[in-house]
């Protein structure tokens, strides 16, 4: 049996792992090992609850407004210590945080194979996202397997110099987990949840992160969206707040008390994406709603400058609007009163996956381990 060990850390590594874990656990070629640095705590125990997985080693290494100093010697340390006990045949990592690409470097010193989820995607500025675009990057030069999502992310590992027969185009395993959870007869068992009345209010879902956006930005969009509220009598701002107490802080001051905004703790995955299909807009600055919003046809306007996703601010329904705050309300405004506006932006496409990209990536696996002469199908 061949000894594959996920290691992830946070809730959207978690949340697109988790497709890739079930489907190695339903294979007899595979003994699957699950390791978490729990770089986040609540937010990734939420969704190993929901996807049943039981981490065979948990590093607990987050601490409160912890720097990525600690982050990165804490879950460096604690890894050496797993991988040498376990000493799996190949160590799996996913997309772009510190945990990811500790994960990669500890695997190198033991000289353990590298497979990383999600390679590829770039948006050739050193600084935004930080640190996530140096941590694919990084992980990128250290994975010997390389399972880009879209055609677009191949392109790029194909201009650095990866060699073609290391990538494989598999699509993004967050459609494998959409696909699993959005119901159209979902009820949500949240008592504000469930009390919205979703086809008479505008509901604009809101979340915000990223480590560039906190200050100033953060409180320019938040004050858009007071603004926005205010002339709107039918918005609804609906918000889970991310755990981050810099974060919380500035959404409090700026939009604690006020009257149709929701201030919310993390969803569980589940209503959280069966929110996203009832929503009427969705802003946000992070990189896994950018990809599933689009496949349930809801427009999303990103707070960001930049984006390693642009396929589908190619195909329209994404628009990059960045964190000004008169160009946050303005983008906004027109797609609550113009209505054809709306209407384009809010066309369903699928340019990142079609559920099946941890059969994909998992197909990959048996054929380089010489498991399989079934052939790789790529994502198209
Ligand atoms: C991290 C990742 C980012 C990813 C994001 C997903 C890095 C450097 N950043 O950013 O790439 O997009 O996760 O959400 O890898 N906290 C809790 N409970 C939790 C989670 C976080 O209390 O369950 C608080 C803690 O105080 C923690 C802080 O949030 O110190 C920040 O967490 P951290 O993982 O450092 O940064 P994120 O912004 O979550
Ligand atoms: N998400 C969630 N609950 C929430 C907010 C987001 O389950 O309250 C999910 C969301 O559907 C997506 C993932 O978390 O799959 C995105 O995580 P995040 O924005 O924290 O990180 P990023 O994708 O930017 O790295």
């Amino acid at each position: 049996m061949l000894k594959v060990m996920t290691i992830f850390g946070t809730r959207p590594e978690a949340i697109k792992m988790a497709p890739v874990i079930l489907e190695l656990k339903r294979r007899p070629e595979f003994e699957t090992v699950v390791t978490v640095t729990a770089q986040h705590r609540e937010m990734l125990d939420q969704v190993l609850r929901l996807f049943d997985i039981k981490p065979d080693f948990d590093l607990n290494i987050m601490s409160p407004e912890q720097t990525l100093f600690d982050i990165t010697t804490k879950a460096l340390l604690g890894l050496e210590g797993v991988l040498s006990t376990v000493k799996p045949d190949i160590v799996l990592v996913h997309g772009d945080t510190t945990t990811t690409f500790v994960g990669a470097l500890a695997s190198f010193y033991n000289q353990i194979t590298v497979g990383h989820v999600e390679a590829g995607l770039r948006t050739r500025n050193k600084y935004s996202p930080f640190p996530e675009e140096m941590n694919r990057r990084l992980t990128g030069s250290i994975a010997d397997l390389n399972f880009a999502p879209t055609p677009t992310s191949r392109d790029n590992l194909l201009r650095e110099g990866v060699e073609p027969a290391k990538i494989f185009v598999t699509g993004n395993t967050v459609i494998d987990a959409l696909h699993r959870t959005v119901r159209n007869d979902f009820v949500f068992d949240d008592e504000l949840l469930s009390s919205i009345d979703y086809d008479r209010k505008k509901i604009i879902l809101v979340t915000t992160h990223r480590r560039e956006n906190l200050g100033e930005p953060m409180r320019h969009v938040y004050e858009a969206l007071k603004q926005l509220v205010e002339e709107f009598a039918d918005v609804e701002i609906i918000f889970p707040v991310h755990k981050n107490p810099k974060v919380r802080e500035i959404v409090d001051a700026v939009l604690g008390g006020l009257d149709r905004v929701h201030l919310i703790d993390p969803l569980d995955y589940e209503p959280f994406a069966n929110l996203m299909g009832r929503a009427t807009i969705i802003l946000t600055d992070s990189g896994g709603v950018q990809e599933e919003a689009p496949a349930l046809g809801k427009p999303v306007m990103v707070l960001r400058d930049t984006t390693e996703r642009p396929e589908a601010v190619s195909a329209g329904t994404v628009k990059l609007i960045g964190t000004d705050r008169s160009r946050v309300y303005e983008e906004t405004r027109r797609l609550l009163v113009d209505r054809k506006e709306y209407a384009r932006m809010a066309e369903a496409i699928n340019p990142y996956g079609d559920g099946r990209a941890a059969q994909r990536i998992v197909r990959a696996l048996l054929r380089h381990y010489r498991l399989t002469d079934a052939p790789f199908e790529e994502f198209v």
